[in-house]
Order: structure tokens, then C-alpha cells, then sequence
């Protein structure tokens, strides 16, 4: 990960800030195209009104011009029979049916895009033609959504004919199954859902310091030591206090498997085997292939680890053996070599390696790292394979045909285009989906500075300083899902989708075409085809979103709602019913008496968008208590803010916690202090497992403690009085938590910020918190 560490992280972590926050609207598309009218993401090209429209029932032969027609029409039909109770049968053999729908490679339109298609409704049927099988198989995933949802066995399409080409070559979407481990039905699910979308490149982050993940016949090792690691915390303990290992590795038939059923679905998989550094635990397995004397183990710590491979030939040769057996799993031309975050301090720190710098003339460790970079991508070269890295690649000199992802932002793919290199933007600030989707509390663990659907459908690949020469080197467009805090498969689901259908219009839709209103307007048709097809999509974002404000003199709240993907119809109620359609229908902030349970959800076209609607007490205890994730931070808590998860219990759900983790502070605004006699909290206690580099450990920061264990501490604001205090205890109940009170020290303050800290180390555990409650006089 990464992105705790950038280029310049605390600009960064600024910059998004200030794009993320509330204020952040999406720019008006400036000359909105009409409403497209079909429910297709991402949106064709070209739709255009024809003579006659065409109804599809189950009498409705399917047929294809040749074999590979063939095959995407059993497709298409096997995808309809899931989505819709149409089930429609293949005719035998090769035809040039004019009725039914008729899939039809044509050379005439050899000239087109890759992967373009074309789609014609006639009185007596559908017709689907193509250059290429990627082509047909793009258009049958347009028709597969005007078809879809349907209830009934009639379904009418529209009098139509589409013309439709992608915007560009490469449509992405990363997995990261080293930090966590995913089953390959798990990512058969993603490949389906990429197909869907029309994306078409499977970037799979298979090695890291945390785990490598894809077995290697010549170094068994890799896999034998590489793909278990020991969780921090509780998490890495047994009862009987043995090693609870985390583990999980993808044999080469299990990644053969995954690799076909990828180019089935005309998706190319790209795998990842990241040099020079995150090669934590490949140094574990091998380490006479790392730097520094003596064993390690995969890595249980988050962020930038500073192992590195070592960088002389007996190495070179070890990872070029390596790539030879990933060069027979993956096809693909593109083999990803990372490059990202090599921290150089056991470079630096090695006196081999700093007399081999000398040895070979080189500037220094970035040269080092450009002089490895350049012999794999020699060798990939000569197996006809082309090197693809992050952008640290530029640094120390790129690779001469290698092609750039850019993540730091989007100057690393600036620079490497106007060299005259091909890249890949996916900027972490916009595309990476462990930024959480929503502000909401209920989002799973993850990085709170969330990336909403606005911001990411706003996003253009194509930065406006390239002139349209270099512009042309701006492949493609990626999203990555990075997996540190997303532990289970549920919530990867809840983090890609609905979101990949925002990167599949960024990535496919002309600009011209794009509409963030008409997108709106076909999203629910695609979240019944989740359903169908059984992705777990979030549905937070279609959630209803609640801003309070507490009057407890006058035992009154003031209630702002909002849909956080800008939904305008929100109903609700106030008598603890399901809102219908035909509730009061949500239109400024709504002042309430206390108690008033409020129960709102959002609508679209008179249905409701989420399967349960949003429903809040107030009450007179709801006034007092505030909780992690409904507080906002100190300054001095620094701007590194995770949702990190408890690490215990090892089976079945777990508390997650909102922490700053350089300074751990939580600020409850504006606290109504005026008949408080007492301050209680509620906290829990999780491993602080982040690896950082020097400078911003050196940000790392907290209380001396005056107790024995430390103490928790309410200020009056960050830097004001004493307000509460009491001693922690050595470690927490059995529960996982610990409960103190502590009297309120009686002051002017009537209304005022209460600032709350932990004091003690926070390494190895750190003290975070779940509630503050305020206690009444009684
Ligand atoms: C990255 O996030 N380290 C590419």
C-alpha cells in the first residue's frame, strides 16, 4: 500500500482532501448529450432511431455466422437465462439468419476500432455484426442490458441501430491477492462482472511483502514460505497460542483456469510480480535473493516495507526463471513488473550493494533500480512480451519501450507520454477503491477520504496538457482494488460495484456522450443485474445520507438527508414505517422533536434503490453519545485517517474503528456540556502494523502517559484544559473492550469542542475509540 507513502504524501493526502470533501460537485457536463434512453453501461457511442422495433420471446432463435459467432450467441443466451426468464435456444450450424438474433463476423468492417460493433433492430429481428469476436461479444452485453431486466417473456427492444467503439484500448481493473486472498470463483465473479462493464485487462497483483500468491515450480519456496503470513495482533494468535497463519496461493493450473476463462470473456489478464521492492515475502522464501543478512517472514505490516531484492545478476536471473513460468500462464503481451515504492535504505545501507553501484558506474540506487528494470524488460523483449510498470519506473531512467502506470497522480503519466511512452492512468486519488465510496459510518474498513461515484465518472484519462500527438499514447484507464483492510470477498464487492460502472463509461463512452444525469438514469437497470448474476454491489451510495444538528436544551434535532449519489427522491417517514413511494417526500431540513424515529429511503422511477431504507432514533441517549465514525478529527491527529478493523475475534464479524494513525484524536464538535456531570468512553485496542518511511515515522506521535498504563483524556478543543480524565488498564476486557467514566471538570465551557486522546506508545496496540457518551446529572 502505498499510498500511505507518495512522492509528497502530506500535499497529496491535502489535495484530495480538499477534492473530497463536501463541497465537491460534479462539473456540469457542458453540453449533455440527450437521454440515451437504453440501460446500457457503459453508453454505445452512437444510438440512432431505425425503421422498427423487434419483440424477443422464447420462440426467438439465436444464431451466429460461424463457429466464433456461434460461441458468443451460447453465451449471450447462457447470461440472458440468469438475468431475464428468457431462454432461448441456439439454432445448429452456421446460418445467415435474417430473423431471430443473429450474430455475424463481417470483414467489412475490418477497418473499425478494436472491439467495435454494430447493432441493428429490424421488424424481423436483431442482427449484431463485428470484425472480430471481441466485438460481437461487446454487443451482445448491449443487447443482454436492453433486455434486462425483464420480467415478462415478451420483452420489446427498441426500433435502434448502435454503432458503438471503445474510447480506449485498455479498460482495467486490478486485484490485489496478496494483501488479502480472493478464490478463483471469486474472481471468475469479477471477470463476468468486467465483461458486463466491456472492460478488457485483468491487472492481477499476484506478490508483495505481505504474501506471494502464484506457485512457481522451479522455487517451490516462493509459495511454500511466501504465502503465509502471521496477522498482527490477536488475529496472529491461537488459543493454545500457536500461530493462527493467514494463507492462500493459486496453483499454475488454478491461474491457467482463471486466465481462460478471462480471454472467454475477451479480457486479458495481466500479472504483477513487483521489483524491485514489496518483495518481502519472496526474500523470505529466497533469501540469498534479497539484501540484508538473515531470515524474515512475510509481512504483517501495511504500507512501505523496506525489503529489496538484491539487485546483481544471480538475481536478475532468479526473477527472469521466475517470469519465464508466469510468461507460460499469461499470454497476454503486457507483463506487469511494479517498480512502485522501493524505498532504497537496505540499498543504501548495504555495502555490496554500494560498491556494485560503483562497479557498474551508475548515479545511484534509482539508477540501480533503472539498470534492473531494463535487463527484464531486454528479456521480456526478446519473448515478445512488453514491460508495463508504475510510474516510480521513470525515476533513474525509463525502460526504453516501457509502458507507464501512472498513480501518483497523473504527472508520472505526463511525463513518460510526452517521452513518448505509452500509458495507463489510474491516479490514487480518483481510481483506487479502498478509498471508501461514501462518508457514511456504515461503510466497510478501508480509507475514510472516500472516492465517490461523481468524482470518479467526472474523471477524464486524457490529461488537457498533452498535445494530440503525445495524447495518443494514453491507452487506457485502470481502477485498482487494493485489499489491506478488505478482508472478505463481501466487502471487495462493496468497494468495486456499483463504482466499475463508472470506470466502464470513463473507459468505453466517448466524452461527448457522457452525462452524469443519464448515468444516473440507467444505473438501477445495472444494479438488478448485479442482483441477478449474485454481485454483492454496496448500497451505501444509494443509501440515505444524514447530517444532525443536536438543540438538546430544546430536545429538538435538525435533519439534513441527502443521497450520496445525488438521487433527488428521498422519502421518509416518522412514524417507524417503510417509506413507500407516496411518503412525505424529503425536501429541506426537517427540524424534529425528541424522540422521533425517522426512517428514510432513497426512490428512482417510484421503486426504491436499496433493499432496507436508512432508519434513525433520536432520542434523548442519541443527543449524548456520539460513535468513531460520526466524529470528526484533530489537526493534530494528522491527515492519514484508516477505518481499520479489530483484530479480533479470528471468527465471525468484527468492530471496525476510525483512527488517525500518526496521532490518534477524535473532536466532538460544538458538545453541549451545560448539566454534564460525567464523561464515558468506550474503546477498543488494534495492532499499530503500518511500515513507513523514515520521515513520516517520524510524524508518529502521542501522549507520554502519566499512569501506569496511560490514561484517556477529554480537552476542552485540541489544546484547551483538562476536561475528563482516568487510567487505562493494562489491556482490554475479554470482549475487546474497555469501558471508563470519568467526572467532568467543572469550568465555563457551556458548549465547546471535546478532544479526545489515549496517552502510551501506540506500538505495538493502540487505544481507539468506539463511543464517548455524555452522563447528566441526574
Ligand atoms: C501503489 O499503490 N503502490 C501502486
Amino acid at each position: 500500500m502505498t499510498r500511505l507513502h507518495t512522492r509528497n504524501p502530506v500535499r497529496s493526502l491535502l489535495a484530495s482532501c480538499l477534492i473530497l470533501g463536501s463541497s465537491f460537485t460534479v462539473s456540469a457536463t457542458t453540453q449533455a448529450p440527450p437521454s440515451l434512453a437504453l440501460p446500457v453501461i457503459p453508453a454505445p457511442q452512437q444510438v440512432l432511431p431505425s425503421a422498427a422495433s423487434y419483440t424477443v420471446n422464447s420462440r426467438t432463435v439465436l444464431s451466429g455466422s460461424d463457429e466464433a459467432a456461434r460461441t458468443v450467441a451460447a453465451q449471450f443466451s447462457q447470461l440472458l437465462g440468469k438475468t431475464s426468464p428468457l431462454q432461448l435456444n441456439l439454432a445448429e450450424g452456421k446460418t445467415n439468419a435474417a430473423t431471430g438474433i443473429h450474430f455475424q463476423l463481417d470483414p467489412a468492417l475490418a477497418d473499425a476500432t478494436e472491439g467495435s460493433y454494430q447493432l441493428d433492430v429490424a421488424a424481423q429481428g436483431i442482427r449484431i455484426r463485428a470484425a472480430s469476436t471481441a466485438g460481437l461479444f461487446h454487443g451482445a452485453m448491449t443487447l443482454l442490458q436492453m433486455l434486462t431486466p425483464a420480467t415478462g417473456s415478451d420483452v420489446a427492444v427498441p426500433a435502434v441501430s448502435i454503432t458503438d467503439a471503445p474510447r480506449f484500448s485498455w479498460r482495467g481493473f486490478m486485484l490485489d491477492s496478496a494483501r488479502h486472498f480472493q478464490s478463483v470463483d471469486d474472481i471468475k465473479l469479477l471477470l463476468d462482472a468486467m465483461a458486463l462493464h466491456k472492460l478488457n485487462v485483468f491487472h492481477w497483483h499476484l506478490t508483495d511483502d505481505q504474501g506471494w500468491r502464484m506457485e512457481i515450480k522451479r522455487y517451490p519456496k516462493l509459495t511454500e514460505v511466501g504465502s503465509c503470513r502471521s496477522p498482527a495482533g490477536e488475529a496472529g494468535v491461537n488459543a493454545d497460542g500457536t500461530a493462527h497463519l493467514y494463507c492462500g496461493f493459486y496453483t499454475q493450473e488454478q491461474i491457467r483456469d482463471v486466465v481462460a476463462y478471462a480471454a472467454a470473456r475477451h479480457i486479458t489478464v495481466v500479472p504483477e510480480i513487483d521489483v524491485p521492492g514489496h518483495a518481502q515475502a519472496a526474500v523470505a522464501a529466497y533469501p540469498e535473493h534479497g539484501v540484508v543478512d538473515g531470515p524474515t517472514q512475510p509481512s504483517a505490516n501495511w504500507g512501505v516495507n523496506p525489503y529489496l531484492f538484491n539487485p546483481r545478476d544471480e538475481t536478475l536471473q532468479f526473477l527472469e526463471n521466475i517470469l519465464a513460468e508466469v510468461m507460460q500462464m499469461f499470454p497476454g503481451k503486457y507483463i506487469h513488473i511494479g517498480g512502485d515504492e522501493a524505498v532504497k535504505y537496505q540499498w543504501q545501507d548495504s555495502p555490496q550493494v554500494q560498491a556494485y553501484i560503483r562497479e557498474l558506474g551508475l548515479k545511484d540506487e534509482e539508477a540501480l533500480q533503472s539498470h534492473m528494470l531494463k535487463r527484464l524488460e531486454k528479456y521480456l523483449e526478446a519473448h515478445d512480451r512488453k514491460l508495463i510498470g508504475w510510474d516510480e519506473i521513470i525515476e533513474g531512467g525509463l525502460p526504453p519501450e516501457a509502458t507507464v502506470m501512472s498513480w501518483r497522480g497523473i504527472e508520472g503519466g505526463i511525463e513518460a507520454a510526452t517521452h513518448g511512452h505509452d500509458v495507463v492512468m489510474t491516479p490514487g486519488n480518483t481510481l483506487y477503491l479502498d478509498f471508501l465510496q461514501t462518508n457514511l459510518p456504515d461503510e466497510p474498513p478501508g480509507r475514510p477520504k472516500f472516492t465517490s461515484m461523481q468524482r470518479i465518472y467526472a474523471y477524464d484519462p486524457v490529461p488537457e496538457q498533452l498535445t494530440a500527438a503525445q495524447r495518443k499514447h494514453v491507452i487506457g484507464v485502470q481502477a485498482n482494488m487494493w485489499t489491506e483492510h478488505t478482508r472478505t470477498f463481501a466487502r471487495l464487492q462493496h468497494n468495486v460495484f456499483p463504482r466499475m460502472a463508472a470506470l466502464a463509461e470513463i473507459a468505453w463512452t466517448p466524452l461527448e456522450r457522457k452525462s452524469y444525469d443519464d448515468f444516473l438514469a440507467r444505473l438501477p437497470a445495472q444494479l438488478q443485474r448485479y442482483k441477478a448474476l449474485g454481485i454483492g454491489y454496496g448500497q451505501t451510495a444509494l443509501s440515505v445520507a444524514m447530517k444532525r444538528q443536536d438543540d438538546r436544551a430544546a430536545d429538538k434535532v435538525t435533519v439534513e438527508l441527502s443521497n450520496p449519489l445525488s438521487y433527488r427522491d428521498i422519502r421518509y417517514t416518522t412514524d417507524g414505517s417503510t417509506p413507500t413511494a407516496h411518503s412525505a417526500s424529503y425536501g429541506a431540513a426537517l427540524t424534529l422533536p425528541v424522540p422521533t424515529t425517522l426512517t428514510a429511503q432513497t426512490f428512482f422511477n417510484g421503486k426504491p434503490l436499496t433493499d432496507a431504507p436508512n432508519r434513525w432514533v433520536f432520542d434523548g441517549a442519541s443527543l449524548l453519545r456520539r460513535t468513531d465514525k460520526t466524529l470528526a478529527t484533530c489537526p493534530e491527529g494528522g491527515r492519514l485517517q484508516l477505518r481499520l478493523e479489530d483484530d479480533n475475534p479470528l471468527e465471525g464479524p468484527r468492530d471496525s474503528f476510525d483512527v488517525t494513525i500518526f496521532n490518534p484524536c477524535w473532536l466532538w464538535e460544538d458538545a453541549q456540556l451545560q448539566d454534564i456531570a460525567s464523561i464515558k468512553v468506550r474503546a477498543g485496542r488494534i495492532p499499530y502494523n503500518f511500515g513507513l518511511l523514515k520521515p513520516e515515522e517520524a510524524k508518529r506521535g502521542y501522549r507520554k502517559p502519566v499512569a501506569r498504563h496511560g490514561e484517556f483524556e477529554v480537552r476542552a478543543g485540541c489544546h484547551g484544559r483538562v476536561l475528563a480524565t482516568a487510567p487505562l488498564p493494562e489491556k482490554p476486557g475479554k470482549d475487546g473492550f474497555i469501558e471508563l467514566q470519568a467526572p467532568l471538570r467543572a469550568g465555563p465551557e457551556q458548549v465547546t469542542d471535546l478532544c479526545i486522546t489515549f496517552s502510551g506508545d501506540t506500538r505495538p496496540q493502540m487505544w481507539v475509540l468506539d463511543e464517548i457518551t455524555l452522563q447528566p446529572r441526574k
